[in-house]
């Protein structure tokens, strides 16, 4: 993509989050299993973080593993697992060189030792790497997670008069990252599907088609430039755009 091509997005957002749905029927329509959807569906999201990093967004997050997608049948979940071990392997050197620094939301248990390991050691490596926060939203669920974080301040003995939206904030896996300012769903689905349920009170969304081992750099670029059109108000009313 040309360089003027970029210099038309007015603004970029800072984080943008995108549910990366639609492996499995990729994967059917094609006439093969599931689980080879899923693997496609890890070729194309090199692109898209090369490409986060290309138009400037600061904080990527994606939705890979639900709190409800262990109810999926026992061997779409093994395959699952097994590919995001192998895909740790096979980008964590590269992501690293490249300034990625990773950070996982959700719970860590549950998931197997093995994977477990690897998840933290990723996280240790890359803790210091600023070009691209990369949250891996793994073992997730927006209300999951908000119940740990009312247990989290009800057991460091918070009161009533403390509880205010910055003090959830913080206590959710999110804390010090931004809200997400675009949340892109793949596949043709509209529902947020228990993602960031909290922090996209304001978020703008955007909607493709296009199945998630489909979406690739030049569909970043177009759900940006839908992005930089549009006007975000936050309850009050239209103002000149910048003030
Ligand atoms: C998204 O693709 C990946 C995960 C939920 C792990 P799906 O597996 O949900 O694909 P579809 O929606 O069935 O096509
Ligand atoms: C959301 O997709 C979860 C991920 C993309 C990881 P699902 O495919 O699980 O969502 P539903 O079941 O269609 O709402
Ligand atoms: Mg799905």
């Amino acid at each position: 993509m040309a360089k003027k091509d970029l210099d038309k997005l007015a603004v970029v957002p800072t984080h943008v989050a995108i549910i990366m749905d639609g492996n499995g029927r990729w994967a059917l329509e094609k006439g093969l299993p599931r689980v080879a959807g899923h693997r496609a569906g890890t070729e194309n999201l090199r692109e898209v973080i090369e490409a986060s990093v290309e138009f400037g967004i600061k904080y990527l997050t994606i939705y890979a593993f639900s709190t409800e997608n262990w109810k999926r049948p026992q061997d779409e979940i093994q395959g699952l697992m097994h590919i995001f071990r192998t895909m740790l392997d096979r980008e964590l050197k590269n992501l690293h060189e490249n300034g990625v620094q990773l950070r996982h939301f959700g719970r860590l248990e549950g998931i197997d030792n093995a994977l477990k390991k690897k998840v933290l050691e990723a996280i240790d490596l890359t803790k210091d790497n600023q070009t691209l926060i990369l949250n891996i939203a793994f073992n997730y669920g927006g209300r999951d997670e908000i119940i740990q974080a009312v247990k989290g301040i009800l057991a460091d003995g918070h009161t009533p008069d403390e509880v205010t939206e910055d003090l959830i904030s913080e206590y959710l896996y999110s804390a010090s990252c931004p809200d997400p300012d675009l949340i892109i769903r793949t596949s043709g689905e509209y529902r947020c599907s228990n993602f960031l349920i909290w922090q996209g009170a304001y978020s703008e969304w955007y909607f493709t088609p296009t199945y998630w081992p489909d979406f690739g750099r030049e569909d970043l670029y177009q759900a940006l430039a839908v992005y930089s059109q549009r006007d975000r108000r936050y309850g009050k009313i239209k103002t000149e755009k910048g003030s």
